[in-house]
């Protein structure tokens, strides 16, 4: 029986040594020291012993079972070290490889230039307001005065989300006029920037998306006069100081009276050049002192209140100082083209 024990201790020790990861530890447990293992077997055999012998195999016994026990915790601790090891190595970071080449982009130049006119109108103390591209066909047509049979609100001119539905992609930013008047304390100083919609074909000058800004200031006693110093202001701040200006008469339904500002060409100092078609002038924004009847709609007082109102493309004025010829270009977003601004 001495001799079995040694057999055991030799084979189970060598076997316990050579394990090569902690499932196949734990088999070895199970097969030396198991209920039904190898121990337990020569164990049995302990009746077949005289009374004498019996103390002095049990003490070899459980002598040998906890060799076995140390044998196999050794080894474990030793085979998680290594497996500590490498996953060390394999999660290891190389700090003195170059770091990998991060392509930050810029503002796009037309941003560069709304973030100018921001500016410009946060400095005369006017807020800047943001809304909504999905309008209602009231906000976008009937509260500013623009009749039923007017033709921009034709469904060729206009994107409406189903036929006969109210709902629609602004085609103006004028909408938000009546947002700031029906929602704000006034008096009211603020600008709206932001995307509109029109029904137009791309080409060099068109695009059924571009971005207008909407300006407008309600307050007592407010006149013409206040709406073209502010906006002489405006343009030589765009254009440099001593830039012409000319107030044409037009029409808009929701402003009366209604201009439109052209400044004399920059290029040819109004001669006539291909910047300015030949015509000296280039028309800049469309403006207008706030119809009494939109005021009144919005529940202001057109006897106490005044105010007045201006629409301008930034497209136009992004093309104009970056001297950019076709309107594609804004919107293609070619990193070629970005890049030079
Ligand atoms: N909304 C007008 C347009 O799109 C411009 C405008 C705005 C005119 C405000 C007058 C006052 O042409």
């Amino acid at each position: 029986m001495k001799e079995l024990m040694q057999k055991l201790r030799d084979a189970s020790l060598e076997a316990i040594s050579a394990a090569e990861n902690i499932d196949g530890l734990e088999a070895l447990r199970v097969k030396y020291l198991g209920k039904k293992g190898e121990l337990t077997g020569i164990l049995r055999q302990m009746g077949q012993l005289s009374a004498e012998e019996r103390p002095a195999m049990g003490q070899l016994a459980n002598a040998l079972r906890s060799d076995i026990e140390n044998a196999i915790e050794e080894r474990k601790s030793a085979l998680s070290e290594k497996l500590m090891e490498l996953k060390l190595e394999a999660e290891a970071v190389d700090v003195t490889l170059p770091a990998k080449d991060v392509r930050i982009g810029h503002k796009h130049p037309m941003y560069n230039v709304l973030d100018q006119i921001k500016d410009i109108f946060i400095g005369m103390g006017f807020e800047i307001v943001d809304g909504p591209e999905v309008e209602l066909a009231d906000y976008n047509f009937t509260k500013l005065n623009i009749d039923e049979g007017h033709p921009s609100r034709e469904w060729t001119d206009t994107f409406y989300f189903a036929e006969d539905s109210s709902i629609l992609l602004r085609t103006q930013t004028s909408p938000m006029q009546i947002h700031a008047m029906e929602t704000k304390p006034l008096p009211i100083r603020m600008i709206a920037p932001g995307r509109v919609y029109r029904k137009d074909e791309v080409d060099a000058t068109h695009s059924p998306m571009f971005h207008q800004i909407e300006g407008m200031v309600i307050d007592k006693g407010i006149t013409m006069a206040d709406l073209k110093a502010t906006l002489n202001k405006v343009v030589e701040k765009i254009y440099g100081e001593g830039t012409v200006t000319r107030f044409r008469p037009h029409h808009f339904p929701f402003t009366e009276p209604s201009c439109e500002l052209d400044i004399r060409c920059h290029k040819c100092g109004g001669k006539g050049c291909p910047t300015c078609k030949g015509e000296g002038w280039i028309e800049v924004l469309g403006a207008g002192m706030v119809h009494p009847k939109v005021l009144s709609g919005c529940g202001i007082d057109p006897e106490e209140y005044s105010g007045w109102a201006f629409g301008m493309g930034l497209e136009r004025l992004a093309m104009g100082e970056y001297k950019i010829t076709d309107l594609r270009l804004i919107f293609e977003n070619d990193v070629r083209f970005l890049e030079q601004f």
